[in-house]
């Protein structure tokens, strides 16, 4: 698995308060979560993981390459799906949208039509090949994403949040997709059940890792906080 290395991260937006403050952590493990409450700062940790945020202090490294100067060969290695997919979604329709991850890999031109078909296939898609992707429901979209990321093969996903607008139904679709997953996985959530068998769970609180365990200690640990 990928090494994903924090060191003395501290990061404001303009003169507001420290979003992370002192954030130290190395994570190798293949299922990590991310909990904590609104604002705590799990999207800004998640996003400095591909260099959409740069610490201001401290660095971030992705097997040794710092997300300051090599962000462009860490997205390579590091995908990244948000939690509202229209935010993701930039082609017309859905197969299009699949391929435009492709295109910064330059395959030739039948390579790209079969990894798409493949992973439309895998994500139960094939049918809305040509479906223009704002037509989709919100599950669909979120498969959509998924797929999208997926298809580009990193070898490190993060997912912001990728069930909070979900229904039930697809709540749970996505969760067995992202089980299914041959590559190392870190998952925000506030569905806390997500992640029954996770190797390690982070938890934020006001911008500092406070509990750093498995999965149950560390769930523990963020109820206590709450109540
Ligand atoms: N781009 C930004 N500009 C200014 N403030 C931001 C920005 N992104 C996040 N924040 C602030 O940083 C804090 C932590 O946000 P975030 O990392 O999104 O937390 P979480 O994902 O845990 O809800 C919040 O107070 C939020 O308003
Ligand atoms: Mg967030």
């Amino acid at each position: 698995m990928p090494l994903i290395e924090f060191a003395e991260v501290t990061h404001t937006f303009g003169d507001g308060p420290a979003v992370l403050e002192d954030v130290s952590v190395s994570l190798q493990e293949r299922r990590i979560g991310i909990i904590g409450g609104n604002g705590s700062g799990k999207s800004t940790f998640v996003r400095m993981i591909n260099g959409l945020v740069v610490p201001e202090t401290g660095t971030v490294k992705v097997d040794g390459d710092s997300t300051a100067n090599q962000a462009r060969r860490i997205r390579r290695k590091v995908g990244f799906c948000f939690t509202n997919p229209d935010s993701q979604i930039v082609m017309p329709t859905v197969a299009e949208d699949v391929a435009f991850g492709l295109r910064r890999l330059r395959l030739a031109k039948n390579d790209v039509q079969q990894r798409v078909s493949g992973i439309l296939a895998t994500y139960g898609l094939t049918e809305l090949a040509d479906r223009p992707a704002h037509t989709l429901s919100g599950g669909q979209k979120q498969l959509l994403a998924l797929a999208s990321v997926v298809v580009t093969e990193p070898e490190v996903l993060v997912l912001d949040e990728p069930t909070t607008l979900l229904d039930l139904s697809n709540e749970q679709r996505i969760r067995r997709e992202i089980e299914q997953l041959d590559l190392q996985v870190i998952l925000v959530t506030h569905h806390l059940h997500l992640l029954d068998g996770f190797d390690r769970v982070l938890v934020f609180h006001g911008g500092r890792l406070v509990a750093d365990d498995h999965p149950d200690e560390a769930r523990a640990a963020y109820r206590k906080l709450v109540t």
